[in-house]
């Protein structure tokens, strides 16, 4: 332990982190997992403060093109029944929102580039912003999509996209997808770069404990968000769901509070090696741990996403199986997270969209290079 202890001091010390120096942090266990998340904890205060910033998240609709092998709405699942929300319900959870200052909000949904998805995404960032006065910041996670339709939704007033990477190990990324043009790796770094050119926050994202995924692995999705200045993160276990084709490798995996244990890591070592960017506490992480939120935040996270999707569509929003507060409607989330929160000695930033500091607009970025 001694020595364990100085390999995992001895990195926090260093300026540059390698991989290697990644895998040290994130094999870390028992006092040396206590002394890298405290080290984040102590990052985050200095760098982006002890806020915890709401977005209210809306599950527009479980329609999907994709068939994911991990993912309980991929195409394929014949069991869920499908939905897409009403243009009122979703105006109605905005409302909520703005009401409550959220200040931000997260539409997703499955993945869906028909002309007419595409426009009424445009149509609703519209009366968003008319309702709520262009004052919130709102962030798509909607999959792939052409950069046209990309800048079409920046222009009609989304600032945020969420596009995780999944795993950014390509080989990895083929065998927990099927191998065809729509789920292709290449294509979705291409996105996040886009995303980039077209002025969004950008943020990213990976699963941890995927079956056939190392620690190497996670050590180079830490290095891949940083190689692509990502400016929010959303990491959550790999929970498996049994109405999926990777459900088959179930013996194989490490066990659930060991992938929890993981992502704290992972949340921790990212903190470390980007300390001013914004990192979610996943809903999955409650899905192993009651607390599992509340532990990301103090193992560095400062984001979290209560629901707002109306109580009705809950049950057939279900990425992976054992998803919390399927039965609460919005208010319910938002006191049970406030508790939970203020119980952790932090504030919420009520009114404040709580932006990535670590952002910069493309037009600033242009006239640094001038
Ligand atoms: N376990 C954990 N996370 C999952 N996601 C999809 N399926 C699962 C699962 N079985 C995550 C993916 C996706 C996000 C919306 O949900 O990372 O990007
Ligand atoms: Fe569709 Fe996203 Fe699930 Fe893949 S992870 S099947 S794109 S909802
Ligand atoms: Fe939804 Fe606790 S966050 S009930």
């Amino acid at each position: 332990m001694g020595r364990l202890k100085t390999m995992v001091n001895t990195v926090l010390d260093k300026a540059i982190l390698t991989k290697n120096d990644l895998v040290t942090l994130l094999n870390a266990e028992g006092t040396e997992a206590l002394l890298l998340r405290q080290r984040a904890e102590q990052l985050k205060m200095q760098n982006v403060g002890n806020k915890v910033y709401f977005r209210g998240l809306i599950e527009y609709s479980n329609i999907c093109a994709k068939n994911c092998y991990y993912c309980g709405l991929r195409c394929a699942n014949t069991a869920v029944v499908r939905y897409q929300m009403r243009d009122e319900e979703v105006l109605d959870a905005v409302r909520y929102a703005y009401n409550e200052r959220y200040a931000s909000l997260v539409i997703q949904s499955g993945e869906i580039s028909t002309p007419a998805f595409v426009d009424k995404i445009t149509a609703l960032l519209l009366q968003i912003g008319e309702i709520t006065n262009h004052s919130m910041g709102i962030t798509l996670s909607l999959g792939e999509q052409s950069k046209e339709t990309l800048q079409q939704w920046r222009n009609a007033g989304a600032t945020r996209y969420l596009l995780r990477i999944e795993t950014s190990n390509p080989d990895l990324y083929c065998k927990i997808h099927p191998n065809n043009a729509l789920h292709d790796f290449e294509n979705r770094v291409k996105t996040l770069q886009w995303l980039r050119e077209t002025d969004y926050q950008t943020g990213s994202g990976v699963m941890v404990g995927l079956p056939f995924q190392t620690i190497e692995d996670l050590a180079n999705d830490l290095l891949f968000f940083k190689n692509h200045d990502i400016d929010m993160i959303g990491m959550g276990p790999y929970i498996e769901h049994s109405q999926t084709p990777l459900y088959q490798y179930r013996d194989m995996l490490m066990p659930l509070l060991w992938r929890f244990e993981k992502t704290l890591n992972m949340i921790a070592a990212l903190r470390v090696l980007m300390p001013d960017i914004n990192i979610a506490a996943s809903t999955a992480m409650q899905a192993i741990d009651p607390a599992g939120r509340e532990k990301a935040i103090i193992a560095g996270a400062n984001v979290i996403m209560p629901n707002l999707t109306p109580q009705k569509y809950r049950g057939e929003y279900l990425l992976y199986e054992n998803k919390p507060c399927i039965d609460e409607e919005a208010d319910q989330c938002k006191r049970c997270l406030e508790r939970r929160i203020l119980m952790i000695g932090h504030q919420i930033g009520y009114g404040e969209t709580g932006d990535s500091k670590h952002y910069v607009p493309e037009v600033s970025s242009a006239l640094i290079q001038v």
